[in-house]
């Protein structure tokens, strides 16, 4: 049987890439391919490649190939990363970093919010996605609960602009569902709505690309792992010995085999109180040195601590972060946490 291209497209419609749920023909995976009659070859765009996911598609591929055009042909595929082909809508990315924590209710989105501020208040280019499917909160903290982004086409394919509010470009779930009513969401529907935020949005070009996780370690983290190239992890705890048994998992979950981010450090946020008439005085209400411990048991560096204070909960209710404080001591704790994680990010990019 004589090899054609459209021949070899139709075999590959069988290969299923199961973390976008759909072949990879239809994703666009498929790239250069080329054809002689005894020799197939072509590339397939990733997202990343250290996943099991490339590995599984290439043999299936493979299988598939060989099975319509007989074993004796020469089949060359290459996989290779979404950033090298220089596309995707996150082709302008340079970082994405994920803020987590395998405990609800630490402030992780305070965090990435103000991680968020404090970064482009450093002069760089910064997105924010709330991936907190559950609970979104990112669009009150920056007062843009009313507020829905809107959609442009790009080659035949809508893409959603995310709203820009204090020079940060947001998306969050929150713009789509109605939050007073709960949503059940099956993990098909969690991974959708992820893939959604970063892929089908016209992100242009960042420098940081900050995600507000759910708590734990559920889909929206396995999804993320296993199908963007993510930079490195800031995984966010309370000073409570309690908190360390699911920071740990949390950490853990990153460290696995296959799945690897790697974890730029940890931010102890509550990790004393001031009163606002006595800014100077710190109380360790739940203890002093439990960060720094838990980073050391992590081996990870402890990228600040970030006190319990009235302001930084009234500010993320009226929907402007602290971090944009001119001169208060808080919004510095939050720069100089933005400026180690640069540090960070520029170690692991090495
Ligand atoms: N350092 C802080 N000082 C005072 N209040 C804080 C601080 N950090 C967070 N909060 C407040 O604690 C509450 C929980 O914070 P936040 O929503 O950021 O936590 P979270 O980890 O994202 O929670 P969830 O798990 O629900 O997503 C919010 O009301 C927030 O304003
Ligand atoms: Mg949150």
């Amino acid at each position: 049987m004589s090899i054609t291209k459209s021949k070899v497209i139709e075999v590959l419609k069988s290969v299923i890439y199961f973390t976008k749920g759909d072949n990879i023909v239809n994703l666009g995976m498929l790239d250069e391919l080329d054809v002689s009659d005894d020799k197939i070859q072509f590339r397939i765009v990733f997202p990343r490649l250290n996943v099991p996911a490339v590995d599984i598609v290439v043999k299936s591929a493979t299988k598939a190939l060989r099975e319509k055009f007989g074993e004796q042909i020469t089949i060359n595929i290459t996989p290779i990363p979404e950033k090298e082909k220089g596309r995707g809508p996150l082709a302008g990315v340079r970082h994405i970093i994920a803020v987590a924590s395998g405990k609800g209710g630490v402030g992780k989105s305070t965090v990435a919010a103000n991680l968020a501020v404090a970064l482009a208040r450093t002069g760089s280019q910064v997105g924010l996605v709330d991936a907190d499917i559950y609970g979104p909160s990112i669009p009150m903290m920056f007062g843009v609960i009313d507020e829905a982004p809107g959609v442009i086409e790009r080659e035949g394919k809508p893409l959603i602009v995310p709203l820009e509010k204090h020079g940060i470009r947001l998306l969050s779930i929150g713009f789509f569902v109605d939050t007073d009513k709960p949503l059940v969401w099956r993990g098909p529907m969690a991974t959708s709505a992820l893939n959604q935020l970063l892929s089908d949005a016209d992100w242009g070009v960042l420098d940081y690309l900050i995600i507000d996780l759910p708590p734990g370690t559920g889909d929206i983290q396995l999804t993320l792992a296993q199908s963007y190239s993510v930079t490195g992890a800031v995984v966010v705890t309370t000073p409570q010995k309690l908190a360390f048994a699911d920071v740990r998992r949390a950490a853990t979950m990153f460290r696995q085999d296959k799945i690897t981010i790697p974890l730029l450090g940890l931010i102890e946020n509550m990790a004393y109180f001031s009163p606002s008439d006595m800014p100077d005085k710190k109380y360790y209400i739940f203890g002093k040195g439990h960060g720094e411990g838990f980073a050391n048991a992590l081996d990870i560096p402890l990228l600040g601590q970030i006190p319990i204070v009235e302001q930084i909960s009234v500010a993320g209710d009226n929907g402007s972060p602290i971090a944009l404080d001119e001169d208060s001591m808080i919004a510095n704790a939050f720069i100089e946490v933005a400026q180690k994680v640069k540090t960070m990010v520029k170690e692991s990019s090495k």
